[in-house]
């Protein structure tokens, strides 16, 4: 066993002691490629690894047993085999049955519950309601508690009711929310549990059983061991119905096909598996011939033949010869009562005496064999010789038959039977290895088939998955787009604000700058564009005393930390500066706090707004 193999196998080990969940039965290709699925999520390189992983994060059992246990299923899946039920192989078996007795079924390996709800429509369209109340049970198992608790609810997406045919969902639903509930009424009728199909006992006395999707999973040793389980299941001729890629190539001692396209076998009943393996057909019972008291027509029926036959007394002597007898050993009438060893019949065409003694001795009929004999007159014979003691009603030796079966035809046919039934034989064995191979290949067939079709449940599950998240994608994009058009609207009505406090301080004929609380620009209108000649994105975000401008800003170093830190409420300043025509101008620059609405005791401070004033052109000249 390789290194890998033989972690893999302490995984499997692992998760049997701690969860209970023995997977050793389980195909070992699909079961190894869901494995790595699950540890290439969580980052592990080998399966040692994720052992480790499992025993520090428990929440990923849930994760692994949802990847392992696909519980992919849908309302009447595989429908035309739904409605080969429902049309055919149900109606056959409830007529088969007393009015009022009870009709029960076993949905095994159900997952979310679809397949037994489908049966439950199916039954009620059948028998009509009431009756389905009264008399049907529908046993609905699975290995995963997720799944039974989410059959249990019973409450379905409008998607999932997608394949329902026309008119089901009305008469069986009821409105939950935004989504279906099977009818509360008929659910009654159908009762969930926990059932292991490797190691639990199978519920009994079944009409059908369904087990779709779910033994394919299974290696071929367990899924022999299961179907066993199905046979004791089943009442005699109770049907079982399979899923589409689940053949049952190997078991037909114990299923035959219904319909085999469909997947739906009966149960062979118990009587005829014991007939076949005695090797018995219909035709062997043979009615046994009414006794005959009538002597004369014994006694003619002996003389007549079909063969010649002897009768040796209890002393010794030859008693009787029939006709066949004497016309083919040429025996004369003063030959009987003569002592047997006398005559030459005794030792031609076969020494008998041993025969004979050994008849009386046992009493039980010794076949001599087959001998050649060529009589006086005619052709060679072959004669097939038996001796049989005869005894009478009170068991006494009476004396024995000497019988010569003529078996010149049958010899010649019988050699040439040989012939034909040694060519048979080879033939046979052709036949029987040419069955063997297409045996091996149909299930090597059935084994790819399965595999194909649990490649394709995982994707089916992959992609449901897939879709959910898209679901998810797409409901957090709807409200980013909610949360963005709600911006772009706030972000109008502040450049609105903005435009209205620009156009305040525009009319105001002051240069402002206004400034967070690390001297960052964060608002430069026109005038202080106009003023300096320094466009706003120019200023924006640049630390004030960094700008390049005519104004020695450097001089209000002071002024702003007092502001910023609460000193002084409001600092003045006249500075000489130049314009952006380069012409020497004085500004009136007075700083001010930026402070939140509430101005008041815990009013904080933001940041800082400079307002600059150029003086008129005289009171700069001065
Ligand atoms: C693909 S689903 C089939 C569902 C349904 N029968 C159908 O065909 O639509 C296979 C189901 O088999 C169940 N399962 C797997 N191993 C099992 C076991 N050992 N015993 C019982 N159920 C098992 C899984 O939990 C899953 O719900």
């Amino acid at each position: 066993m390789s290194e890998a193999d033989a972690a893999f196998e302490a995984l499997l080990e692992f998760l049997k002691r701690t969860r209970g969940l023995d997977f050793t039965g389980y195909k070992r290709t699909s079961l190894e490629r869901r494995f790595r699925r699950r540890m290439e999520s969580v980052g592990c390189p080998g399966y040692s690894d994720y052992l480790d992983y499992l025993e520090v994060h428990p929440d990923e059992y849930e994760q692994l047993f949802e990847t392992l246990l696909i519980n992919v299923t849908e309302f009447f899946r595989d429908p035309p085999a739904w409605q080969d039920m429902q049309e055919r192989v149900l109606p056959e078996l409830i007529a088969a049955k007393a009015e009022d007795e009870p009709i029960r079924i076993w949905s095994a390996g159900c997952a979310s519950g679809q397949e037994a709800y489908t049966m439950a429509m199916v039954l009620a369209e059948l028998l009509g309601v009431d009756d389905y109340r009264e008399r049907v049970k529908i046993y609905a198992t699975d290995i995963d508690e997720d799944a039974l608790a989410q059959a249990r609810l019973a409450v379905y997406a409008p998607k999932e009711l997608e394949s329902l045919p026309d008119g089901l969902r009305e008469r069986y639903f009821e409105r939950s929310d935004k989504n279906w509930a099977f009818r509360k009424d008929l659910r009654r009728a159908v009762i969930f549990g926990r059932n292991n199909l490797i190691q639990d006992a199978p519920i009994s006395r079944l009409d059908v059983l369904i087990c779709r999707n779910t033994l394919m999973y299974f290696n071929a040793e367990t899924q022999a061991r299961i179907l066993r389980h199905f046979h004791f299941a089943l009442h005699e001729h109770g049907v079982l119905m399979l899923g589409k890629s689940e053949m049952m190539i190997s078991h037909r001692d114990l299923f035959a096909p219904l319909d085999l396209k469909k997947r739906i076998f009966t149960k062979q009943p118990r009587d005829s598996l014991a007939a076949r393996a005695l090797g018995f057909t219909n035709g062997d019972i043979a009615e046994l011939p009414t006794p005959d008291d009538d002597r004369g027509t014994r006694d003619a029926a002996l003389e007549l033949g079909p063969h010649p036959l002897l009768i040796v007394s209890r002393t010794g002597r030859l008693s009787f010869a029939n006709l066949p007898a004497r016309a083919l050993f040429q025996l004369a009438l003063d030959d009987f009562g003569r002592a047997f060893d006398e005559l030459p019949i005794a030792h031609r065409p076969s020494e008998l005496r041993p025969a004979i003694e050994q008849a009386l001795r046992e009493r039980r009929r010794v076949p001599v064999g087959e001998v050649a004999f060529t009589p006086d007159r005619g052709d060679e014979r072959r004669l097939g010789i038996a001796v049989s003691p005869l005894l009478s009603s009170a068991n006494t030796v009476l004396g024995v038959s000497v019988v010569f079966e003529d078996v010149t035809r049958y010899f010649a046919l019988q050699s040439e039977l040989e012939g034909n039934r040694r060519d048979l034989e080879l033939a046979y064995e052709e036949l029987q290895s040419t069955i063997d191979e297409l045996e091996t290949t149909n299930e090597e067939l059935q084994s790819a088939n399965e595999e194909l079709q649990t490649t394709n449940e995982e994707l089916q599950s992959t992609n449901e998955e897939l879709e959910t998240m898209n679901e998810e994608l797409q409901s957090t994009n709807e409200e980013l787009e909610t949360i963005n058009d709600e911006l772009r609207d706030r972000t109008g009505e502040l450049n609105q604000v903005n435009e209205f406090l620009e156009a305040i301080l525009t009319s105001l004929g002051f240069g402002v700058a206004v400034l967070d609380t690390h001297q960052r620009v964060q608002i430069w209108n026109h005038r202080a564009e106009d003023l300096w000649g320094l466009r706003r994105d120019e200023a924006l975000d640049h630390h004030f005393l960094s700008l390049d401008i005519g104004l020695p800003a450097e001089q209000l170093a002071a002024a702003l930390r007092s502001v910023l830190t609460g000193t002084h409420p409001r600092e003045s300043r006249e500075l000489q500066a130049v314009n952006r025509r380069g012409r020497p101008i004085v500004v009136s620059a007075t700083v001010l706090p930026l402070v939140s609405r509430s101005m008041g005791d815990g009013a904080k401070v933001q940041g800082a707004i400079v307002l600059m004033e150029d003086q008129p052109a005289e009171d700069a000249a001065e």
